[in-house]
């Protein structure tokens, strides 16, 4: 058996610390070195015994590291990304993949000229259950897809707020969640065409959107709503609704995807797929609910142990920095239909 891989931790604040909590259940990885010039990071890197830097370079020249989870504020995330890969080191980026679609360009340049692969956070395609509907939907289940409606819809503490980068351009709602919801509907419906958009910041006032309404226009047909909204009491959203992470107390019965085709339906996180018993019968037939069945399994500890055969070089990321890419460009064409009321496209990457 190969040595354990050694990774390193850049960012160790909420996500830094999720990962490191999967990385100490896997016997093929281990923590090598945190890197955080934050007030709390020394003391945890005391606490995981491993060596402490406040500067990246100097990390990565010193511990040489064989991987790293990058899991710092969105706007560093290139940047850091960048000199890891200079330095020959695979990379677990937290999403979004940038701040803006330039610096992913970068980004995917950078890992193909030099070879190093980066594996984007969008850890939700590792779950188990996505994997279900994702195969549900390339079976052609549901027939003709048609009308897709994504709900993320909840209420972040006030207290969520005080971290000062998660007021400030470069994060706000559509960056730091929506883009999950996104990438899923990208995954699981095709790419997009066109969308049109308004956001607001209505209920905190901040420079950052905290509600959303977008319509889609994917490129095989389909239509699609997505709202969001980050200021409602409502049980609406993945978080709340898929019981992936444990701090959200789960609201079992609410779906946050509805994925509707010619042959049939889905509900997600449910897994329940609705259809006819007979082909051309319609509204006066019963339609009937087919529960969906899979394993359950922590999308992280899922996307890390990915990651790891990904650093070995084993296979290819599941969600690559060019992919992220079409994520944020898609988001970027929201940003671009509400601050100008028209229909605009995804830019290509
Ligand atoms: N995949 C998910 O579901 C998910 C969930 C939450 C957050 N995230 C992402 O994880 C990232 C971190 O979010 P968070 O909520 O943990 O934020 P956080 O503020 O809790 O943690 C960020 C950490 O980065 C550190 N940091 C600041 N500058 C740094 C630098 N130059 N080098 C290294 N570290 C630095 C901070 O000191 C802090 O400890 C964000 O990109 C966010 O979008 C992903």
């Amino acid at each position: 058996m190969s040595h354990p891989l050694r990774i390193a931790l850049i960012g160790a604040g909420v996500m830094g610390r999720q990962h490191f909590q999967h990385l100490q259940s896997l016997d093929d990885a281990v923590l090598c070195a945190v890197c955080d010039p934050g007030p709390l990071a020394a003391e945890f890197a005391r606490e995981c015994a491993v060596p402490y830097f406040a500067d990246l370079q100097l990390m990565l020249e010193q511990v040489k590291p064989q991987a790293a989870i990058i899991a710092n504020p969105n706007g560093l995330h290139v940047r850091s990304a960048l000199a890891c890969i200079a330095a020959g080191v695979p990379v677990l980026l937290e999403k979004p993949a940038g701040v803006n679609l330039d610096e992913v360009r970068e980004l995917v340049a950078a890992s193909a000229s030099r070879g190093v692969p980066v594996l984007v956070g969008h850890h939700r395609r590792h779950n188990p259950l996505i994997a279900r509907a994702h195969e549900l939907l390339a079976s052609g289940a549901l027939g003709r897809l048609t009308t897709v409606t994504a709900l993320w819809q909840l209420q972040k503490a006030d207290s969520y707020f005080d971290i000062p980068w998660r007021r400030e351009a470069g994060a706000g709602m559509l960056l730091t969640n929506l883009i999950h919801d996104l990438d899923l509907l990208r995954y699981l419906c095709g790419e997009v065409r066109q969308v049109q958009a308004f956001t607001s910041n209505g209920i905190r006032g901040f420079a950052n959107e905290d509600s959303a309404a977008v319509l889609l226009q994917f490129e095989n047909g389909a239509l699609g709503s997505l709202t969001g909204s980050d200021g409602v009491a409502a049980p609406w959203s993945w978080e709340l609704a898929s019981g992936e992470n444990p701090v959200y107390p789960r609201q079992t019965e609410q779906p946050c995807y509805l994925l509707a085709g010619t042959q049939g339906a889905l509900s997600i996180p449910q897994l329940k797929f609705w259809h006819y018993a007979a082909a051309d019968t319609g509204w006066h037939a019963p339609l009937l609910e087919e529960p969906q069945s899979c394993r359950r399994d922590e999308a992280l500890s899922l996307q890390l142990q990915h990651f790891i055969q990904v650093a070995r070089g084993q296979v290819q990321p599941l969600v690559s920095a060019a992919d992220a890419g079409r994520t944020l460009a898609l988001l970027e064409a929201i940003q671009q239909a509400a601050a100008t009321g028209r229909s605009c496209a995804p830019a290509l990457i």
